[in-house]
């Protein structure tokens, strides 16, 4: 039977100390509601309603393109009022309701869906899932009498003597929608919190002699709730151990995985080598037998294969050829197309341009809004001058074109093919074809006055010694 699914999303997340709303914070790069969600999907659920409170805008915005629908609840009454206004989807449900949190990243969907299977066998009228940890605090204490669940106590609620209780409910639940559409309304707020607890349905179906199932999650990870900026980073652990994992089973060698992110949406070819700090985000892909030296940051980019990124490299919105070669410390930004074999080295930034086959630029420049041909060779301190102030001009470089080192290409302007720019030349005007382009001032040689300076300073030096 497919569930109808109602998460709960609505909270501010009080522990976090933030002014984004918990379901929101990012674990993997990715809002922790959009994790669950995505291992809710492989249940094949009828309906899915999400409970939106705190910021609810800015989380509907989030969820855009995933097929749900939402609900608002007003107040944070707690996670039993919460459901109580998902009512309407509860009625009209064909199969069974499950209840989740938005703050369990790490679920999966085959524990769910082993959660709905005993659920179904059983036909209990409610089915919680529940996990056995090492640090219970903050979690609800599941109460067991000859072995069936009886209850379920929070934290603030528990006696001493219950707080020693290792099994801890998980927040994720499956219900007979008719008896929870009756047990909601019997909920009452007179405990520590002044809450409606959902966890209290329990007492009320074990009270009316209902059946009620549990099942143990053997992996305490994935049902780890998110409550405090520290279990966001456990959480961020975890997934990224996970990915990287599976990177290694794939062909990739990760020298110091720890240090190490990939993103969820990242691809990565065979032998590629990822040293240590290295980042790789967004919609990025690396071909074959790349290899990324320590401590860059690669985003929504695309490198070929044989590509090499020496060590603290900037990359972003580029696409990078085969066997290119970038840094160290160079920063591509969006709009860097660079073409097989060439060479972009240490201290230079490349915008909005095209650099083709086999150039180089290997120290200290700045190419920005510049078509640049093949076999180029742009020399030391080379800037295109692209912005007047007020507009944003074109540099031209065509094919085989050397440029002298601590030139500036004053935009818009274009270099023919062949020609040479002298070094430290300010080129304002095209250069033609196999011309040279110089723009110095005469050199004038002073014949013996390096000299004669020398000399008087240190015969003046001797006469204040004296
Ligand atoms: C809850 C459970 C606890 C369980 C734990 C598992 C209750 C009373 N307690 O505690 O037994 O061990 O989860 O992680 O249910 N929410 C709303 N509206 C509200 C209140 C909460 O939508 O009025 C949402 C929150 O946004 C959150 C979820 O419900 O996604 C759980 O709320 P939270 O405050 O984190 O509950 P816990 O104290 O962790
Ligand atoms: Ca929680």
């Amino acid at each position: 039977m497919r569930p109808t699914v109602i998460i709960l999303a609505a909270g501010l997340g009080t522990r976090m100390k933030s002014s984004l709303a918990k379901a929101l914070h990012p674990v993997a790069g990715k809002p922790m509601l959009l994790h669950v969600l995505d291992a809710v999907g492989g249940t094949d659920p009828e309906r899915t309603v999400v409970v939106l409170g705190h910021q609810a805008d800015r989380v509907r915005q989030a969820l855009a393109g995933y097929p749900v629908e939402t609900v608002l609840q007003e107040q944070q009454l707690g996670t039993g009022h919460a459901v109580r206004q998902a009512a309407g989807a509860i009625a009209a449900a064909t199969g069974p309701v499950m209840v989740l949190c938005a703050d369990t990243p790490l679920l999966s969907a085959a524990t769910l869906r082993s959660l709905l299977d005993v659920h179904g066998k059983k036909k209990a009228a409610i089915t919680l899932l529940t996990a056995i940890v090492d640090a219970p605090q903050g979690y609800g204490r599941i109460v067991r009498s000859k072995g069936g669940v009886t209850g379920i106590v929070e934290e603030k609620d528990a006696t001493a003597k219950q707080k020693k209780i290792a099994e801890v409910n998980a927040g994720i639940y499956c219900f007979r929608g008719d008896f929870l559409l009756g047990a909601l309304g019997g909920l009452s707020n007179r405990n520590a919190q002044n809450e409606y607890y959902l966890p209290d349905t329990i007492a009320l179906a074990r009270k009316k002699k209902l059946r009620v199932e549990s099942v143990v999650c053997s992996d305490t990870d994935e049902v780890m709730g998110i409550n405090s900026r520290q279990d966001l980073s456990r959480a961020e652990r975890f997934l990224q151990d996970r990915t990287n994992a599976r990177w290694m089973r794939d062909g990739v060698t990760l020298l110091d995985p720890a240090t190490v992110f990939i993103g969820p949406e990242v691809t990565i070819g065979r032998d590629v080598v990822l040293y240590s700090h290295t980042r790789l985000e967004g919609a990025t892909s690396l071909g074959e037998g790349c290899v990324v030296y320590p401590g860059s940051r690669i985003t929504d980019s695309s490198l070929g294969s044989g590509v090499t990124v020496k060590d603290h490299c900037v990359i972003d919105q580029s696409t990078i050829s085969d066997r290119v070669s970038v840094g160290p410390f160079a920063h591509l930004r969006p709009g860097t197309v660079i073409a097989v074999n060439a060479r972009i080295g240490n201290f230079v930034e490349v915008k909005k341009s095209v650099i083709g086959e086999g150039s180089k630029a290997n120290h200290l420049s700045y190419i920005g809004d510049a078509t640049v041909g093949s076999g180029v060779n742009i020399g030391a301190g080379v800037i295109t001058c692209n912005y007047d102030g007020f507009t944003k001009s074109r540099t031209v470089i065509e094919d085989d074109v050397f440029i002298g080192s601590d030139a500036q290409l004053v935009a818009p302007v274009r270099i023919g093919k062949g020609a040479l720019v002298a070094a430290g030349a300010t080129i304002t005007r095209d250069v033609p074809p196999d011309a040279l382009a110089i723009t110095r001032v005469p050199q004038e040689n002073k014949e013996g006055v390096a000299g004669r300076r020398r000399k008087m300073l240190q015969d003046k030096k001797a006469a204040g010694n004296r």
